[in-house]
């Protein structure tokens, strides 16, 4: 049979390791997939570069439209980024009749539905296994792997670089800037690296995730996301000491009266395994209720890593192709007729538990105000600190860690404490989730 041919979209890091992994790995990719996948043409900008990856006997054009308008490719990969001019060729690329294989998160995330609504319209694919977590197989294991349970939820750190950034400020004690700087330099982050920090990046691979569980459309605008920009070295210690360590996880999980969808710094016991992800590495936990939980771990970017998501998306592709397409996987698990309108929760009706970190004056009485108000709010106090002021300080840390309670009762219960004139400043919030059984 004849090879399939692929037009590919950028040739920078993504690409150029899509570009090796198909080559070095040819015979066994042709192997199993039944006959040969084989790059035809490659678009980008720079062509000096593009030419210089890929060498003779492939075209090589500084202008992507031709390549999804020339009728010999059969499947485009986009591994161009962003939501404008990526979103017009993957259209166009579609009402041309071609498969799509995309990295692009925040594309999918924000205008998945339309992307997948043209591509069942025209019966053609559109795979993007390594839009979330990078090389691990989480998509395939959500749609396909656990497609016998009902996913009760996932908690992820789909995030490397805010995850090598809190690794680091906990290993060796150093500021979130200097740590940053480093994880730009090493080429983790994102081109925004706001999206990584503020958790954007992290609710884009979320709300793809949530939509394949529970299937819901994408919804990434209503999605809840707070960043690691505020941590300091304070919490991170005062957690460890507790028995936690803070990760920025991305929690959806299945409640009677929604779905809950949020990207925050989290307090997880150290014991968890997810608790020991360090540096780059990306890992999901997942909760279905027959198999119960299971951990997918590995690298959440880089070259071959997402490559290799690349290329099983092109080898999945290459097998389904003759398939009549209302007989293939569906682009977000469930058939498109049977998604539901199962509403995504505000954070504030949210219920979890928090780690609040105050800072006092150290006099009698304190601590029986700022537990009178917890009471009142019905927040149970779970463990709690007091740190000795520092020489010559009439100022000490509290740190109290709760029960679980409703998002809107601590938000009430804040600002009450706030308003304490024992108190000073503004109290540290920071949600606590144990990942066992429940
Ligand atoms: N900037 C992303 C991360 C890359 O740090 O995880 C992979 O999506």
């Amino acid at each position: 049979m004849k090879p399939i041919n692929v037009g590919l979209l950028g040739i920078g890091t993504v690409g150029g390791g899509t570009f090796n992994v198909l080559k070095r790995n040819q015979s066994e990719i042709q192997r199993r997939a039944g006959r040969g996948i084989q790059i035809t043409a490659v678009a980008d900008k720079d062509l000096a570069r593009a030419q210089s990856v890929v060498g003779e006997g492939v075209r090589v054009t500084d202008d992507a439209f031709t390549v999804v308008r020339d009728p010999d490719i059969d499947i485009v990969v986009e591994l161009i980024g962003g939501y404008t001019i990526a979103k017009t060729l993957i259209l166009e690329a579609i009402a041309n009749g071609k498969h799509v294989v995309t990295a692009n998160k925040a594309l999918l995330a924000t205008h998945g539905n339309e992307i997948f609504a043209r591509a069942r319209e025209k019966g053609v694919m559109v795979a993007f296994e390594a839009a979330v977590a990078g090389g691990i197989p989480i998509i395939k294991a959500l749609r396909e792997g656990l497609t016998a349970n009902r996913i009760e939820w996932i908690a992820g750190i789909i995030n490397g670089t805010s995850n090598f950034i809190l690794s680091e400020m906990r290993d060796k004690g150093l500021a979130f800037d200097t740590v940053l700087a480093e994880a730009q330099r090493l080429g983790y982050a994102e081109a925004d690296p706001t999206f990584d920090i503020q958790g954007i990046d992290a609710a884009h691979k979320l709300t793809i995730m949530s939509a394949i569980a529970f299937g819901i459309p994408m919804q990434f605008e209503k999605a809840y996301t707070e960043g690691i920009a505020a941590l300091t070295k304070d919490d991170i210690r005062y957690a460890e000491q507790l028995g936690y360590r803070i990760k920025l996880l991305g929690i959806t999980r299945r409640t009677p009266a929604g779905i809950e969808l949020r990207v925050h710094p989290t307090l997880i016991p150290a014991r968890r395994l997810i608790a020991n992800v360090e540096g780059v590495m990306n890992a999901v936990l997942v909760k279905g209720d027959a198999v119960g939980a299971t951990l997918y771990y590995g690298a959440g970017a880089g070259a071959e890593p997402t490559a290799s998501a690349v290329v099983a998306d092109l080898v999945d592709v290459t097998r389904m192709q003759t398939a009549d397409p209302e007989n293939r996987v569906p682009h977000l698990a469930f058939q498109p007729d049977q998604l539901s309108d199962t509403p995504i929760l505000p954070m504030e009706e949210v219920e979890t538990s928090y780690y609040l970190r105050l800072r006092v004056f150290d006099r009698p009485g304190v601590l029986a105000d700022v537990a009178r108000i917890l009471a009142d709010h019905t927040i149970s106090i779970d463990a709690m600190v007091q740190k000795e002021p520092a020489e010559g300080e009439d100022q000490a840390d509290i740190v109290l860690l709760t029960h679980r309670t409703i998002e809107k009762h601590t938000n009430a219960a804040i600002a009450r404490i706030e308003a304490l004139p024992t108190v000073s400043g503004k109290i540290t919030r920071i949600r606590l989730e144990e990942l066992g059984r429940h």
